[in-house]
């Protein structure tokens, strides 16, 4: 009764002492403390009065799903509602030395002309061409930073939780395209996790460059 008693106390103590090498140093909708927090354990300059358009444009974008054995390209894609998205925890651990960001988004949506490549292996790859458009109800991204005192985020690992499946539009712009363009989408939950895998950084890059603190970290095109 007693060896019981001691053991239970001692796993409260554990849990209890875990939980308190957790250290939230700032608000989470306080971006300046955040961004001072980063800065003083990096070389980023601190956002103030940072600005992120509900709309923007970006060239380009390149990206694989390897299990399709597919590459895609946006042209003059148009992010929407990304200054919706907040910063949904921000801690370090003292025991383990690392240091999480992590950021929410919803209802991003993207609408590019997009280039789908198939590849087949001694083949030459097949093109399609569509218009595309995707609403994302929440996508989830989580940055464990080097460590505490070493809080670079280029060199962070960046994992990105496509938390809801998209709602997608697709307009084929031509008959193979059509053709081809597959209406079984049992498999859409991989290629939003690769497509996602592939969107995370660049996402988590301009959010935080525009509104918590200036890394500059080359973004992925
Ligand atoms: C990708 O290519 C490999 C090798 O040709 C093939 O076995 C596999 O089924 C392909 N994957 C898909 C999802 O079509």
């Amino acid at each position: 009764m007693l060896l019981k008693g001691l053991l239970i106390l001692l796993g409260a103590h554990y849990c209890y002492a875990d939980l308190s090498n957790i250290i939230r140093p700032c608000k989470l909708n306080h971006y300046k403390c955040i961004g001072e927090n980063l800065a003083a354990n990096s070389y980023c300059k601190v956002k103030e009065n940072g600005f992120l358009p509900s709309k923007y444009v970006q060239e380009s974008f390149h990206y694989d799903t390897p299990y399709f054995n597919a590459s895609y390209i946006d042209h003059n894609l148009i992010i929407r509602n990304q200054d919706k998205c907040y910063v949904s925890d921000f801690f370090v651990n003292t025991r383990t030395g690392r240091a999480v960001f992590c950021m929410d988004c919803p209802n991003l949506d993207f609408e590019s002309d997009r280039t789908m490549i198939q590849h087949r292996t001694c083949q030459e790859d097949s093109y399609y061409e569509y218009h595309f458009r995707g609403v994302y109800p929440m996508i989830r991204i989580t940055i464990n930073l080097p460590s505490a005192t070493h809080m670079d985020l280029c060199s962070a690992s960046i994992f990105t939780d496509v938390s809801e499946l998209p709602k997608l539009h697709i307009n084929p712009k031509n008959k193979p395209t059509a053709n081809y363009l597959s209406k079984d989408f049992s498999h859409l939950y991989i290629y939003e996790r690769e497509n996602g895998h592939a969107r995370g950084p660049g996402l988590a890059y301009k959010f935080i460059d525009s509104l918590i603190c200036d890394y500059g970290c080359p973004m992925p095109k």
